[in-house]
């Protein structure tokens, strides 16, 4: 395993980490989750990410359940939870956002279901239009300070109000934000690239990306159709954004032109995909997600191809998605 500091702070984590959303809780069961999870560890992954929402609070139950049964150490891993949509179907006005009180009380929610005394990483799960930025930062710091949050970031908040949170936390000497957790893939990649480059240097932001195959399609597991087991055949929502109308066809023609890249790598095309968004040294975690123990065994090899991601390869990858 390779470990990256998160940004400017001093947390080593792992380049790949492993997360829960729509599997834990949902495709996959107990002795799965175990089994993933310590497939994960073994191989040095020492960050696993979460969130109230996934599964309504059912991804944080079953990885806390699983953690605790593997015993592992406490300092050997870090976990995340995410706060803003809820851990119910149909959240209350005072059950989702990003108020101190929903802030606070979901904090101390996660910290049951995961069943850990403190949250190495906290994120504000998108932006909350419905509350001031100072209201949310003094809520993280106050949980800092408190110990039950080490490191505390944002998931997909437009840069302006990251700058904004910025400010607020360094004019009241208040605890500011670590992290991002933007979405980051070959398809997907204006915002990390484009609206957050100011802010790895001005703050010495770290990211935690996820979806590095865009749900799998990177995989070229939809080349020929979706598979009958497949999130996109499970989730429509995700298959309308990802294959229907123009955005399948352009997709699929870029995963062609990939292909011989990855074969002559000597990977397949998802290990080149997680390779290439570890070549960014923006990137401090790629969070990896599988349904299955193959999927992640595969994935975690990544790290193998990426010495081979010289920038002659990294621009005839750049030439392919183009
Ligand atoms: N902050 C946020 O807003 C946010 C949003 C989304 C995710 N995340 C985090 O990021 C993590 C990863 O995101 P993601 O799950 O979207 O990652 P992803 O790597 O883009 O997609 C993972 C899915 O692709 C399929 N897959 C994975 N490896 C494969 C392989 N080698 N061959 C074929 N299929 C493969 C599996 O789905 P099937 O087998 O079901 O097809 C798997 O569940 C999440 O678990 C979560 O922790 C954060």
């Amino acid at each position: 395993m390779l470990y990256r500091r998160l940004g400017r702070s001093g947390l080593q984590l792992s380049a790949l980490s492993f997360g829960a959303w729509l599997t834990f809780g949902g495709q996959v069961g107990r002795s799965q989750a175990r089994e993933l999870l310590a497939l994960a560890h073994d191989h040095g992954v020492n960050f696993f990410d979460n969130a109230e929402s996934y599964g309504h609070g059912a991804a944080e139950q079953l990885m806390g359940d699983v953690l605790a049964d593997l015993r592992f150490p406490r300092d050997s891993y870090c976990v995340s939870s995410k706060v803003m949509l809820g851990a119910v179907a149909q959240p209350l006005p005072t059950q989702r956002g990003l108020s101190r009180k929903h802030v606070i009380e979901a904090c101390h929610q996660a910290l049951q279901r995961l069943r850990v005394d403190y949250l190495d990483l906290y994120f504000c799960h998108q932006y909350d239009p419905e509350t001031p930025v100072a209201e949310t930062v003094a809520a993280m710091d106050t949980l800092v300070r408190q110990g039950k949050v080490l490191y505390w970031g944002t998931s997909g908040w437009p840069a302006e109000a990251i700058e904004e949170a910025h400010r607020v936390a360094a004019a009241a000497h208040l605890y500011a934000p670590t992290m991002e957790q933007p979405r980051y893939n070959l398809l997907q990649r204006d915002r990390v690239e484009q609206e957050y480059a100011p802010l790895y240097q001005r703050y010495g932001m770290g990211t935690t990306v996820w979806s590095p195959l865009a749900s799998g399609l990177l995989s070229g597991k939809y080349n020929d159709g979706v598979p009958a087991d497949s999130r996109l055949a499970v989730h429509d929502e995700l298959r309308r954004e990802l294959l229907d109308g123009d955005a399948g066809p352009s997709a699929l023609a870029k995963l062609r032109r990939l292909q011989p890249l990855a074969d002559e790598l000597g990977g397949s095309l998802a290990q080149l995909a997680i390779a290439w968004c570890l070549s960014n040294p923006q990137v401090s975690s790629v969070i990896l997600g599988a349904s299955r123990i193959e999927q992640l065994q595969q994935n975690l090899a990544a790290l193998e191809i990426l010495p081979r991601l010289d920038q002659g390869m990294r621009q005839r990858i750049e030439q392919a998605v183009a």
